[in-house]
């Protein structure tokens, strides 16, 4: 991502439920630099989810802006023709219940995506081993 960063302007969910609705999100605004690492807190049940989940294109805002870097993603609508392709690419999740792949090693669960994004086992592979620099890391992808 370059540019701007992370923009949210006037992010509302709602899930239905029958005749029951809940407003998750009543209107969340939030800007995030590039490089900026930010922690978002809240009660259980404050939307912090339902937030990121907005964001990753993993369910649909009720209304919203919202801009990845320099690229308006959603408008009151998806602004992106491939919503798989900016989630496998552009937003990473770790999930707070843990969906790693059972049958598959540490390296290969972190190497799944840029495999789905093309990229050579063996080429995928390294770039994992490549990043994991800290020697606790290096230490857990080897032996687990
Ligand atoms: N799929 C859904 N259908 C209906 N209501 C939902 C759904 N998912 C979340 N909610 C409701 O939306 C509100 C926000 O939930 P959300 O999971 O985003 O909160 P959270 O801050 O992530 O909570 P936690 O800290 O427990 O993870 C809650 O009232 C929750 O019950
Ligand atoms: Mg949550």
């Amino acid at each position: 991502m370059s540019g701007k960063g992370i923009r949210i302007e006037g992010l509302r969910k709602r899930y239905r439920e029958g005749d029951t609705a809940v407003d998750a999100l009543k209107g969340v605004d939030m800007q995030v630099a590039p490089d900026e690492m930010v922690g978002l807190i809240g009660p259980s049940g404050s939307g912090k989810s339902t937030l990121f989940k907005c964001l990753g294109a993993v369910i649909d805002p009720t209304a919203s802006r919202m801009t990845l870097g320099n690229e308006v993603i959603y408008d009151d609508g998806w602004k992106v023709r491939d919503l798989r392709a900016l989630r496998r690419d552009r937003i990473g999740f770790v999930f707070q219940a843990p969906y790693l792949i059972p049958f598959l090693d540490v390296t290969d669960n972190v190497a799944l995506l840029p495999m789905l994004a093309g990229v050579a086992n063996e080429e995928s592979r390294a770039v994992v081993s490549s990043n994991a620099s800290p020697s606790h890391v290096d230490w857990s992808i080897d032996r687990l």
